[in-house]
């Protein structure tokens, strides 16, 4: 579905844009250009971030501890 028409940014778009490291609107503006038109799409493209960073599962980073 297509959140931003001005930027013709999809709701994928914006969980793509989570899996890859985007955190907050600011960061999801840079990087695809959402809410920086008309700005309609920003409560909009909120949830869908937050909906998709509740879901990331981080990467676990093995460290041998030195016993
Ligand atoms: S719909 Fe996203 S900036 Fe206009």
């Amino acid at each position: 579905m297509y959140v931003c028409i001005c930027k013709s940014v999809t709701d994928r778009d914006i969980r793509r844009a989570v899996a890859s490291g985007v955190m907050t609107l600011d960061e999801l503006r840079n990087a695809l250009g959402v809410a920086s038109g008309c700005g309609t799409c920003a409560d909009t493209a909120q949830i869908i971030l937050f909906e998709a960073s509740s879901r990331r599962v981080d990467p676990v980073v093995y460290a041998p501890s030195a016993a």
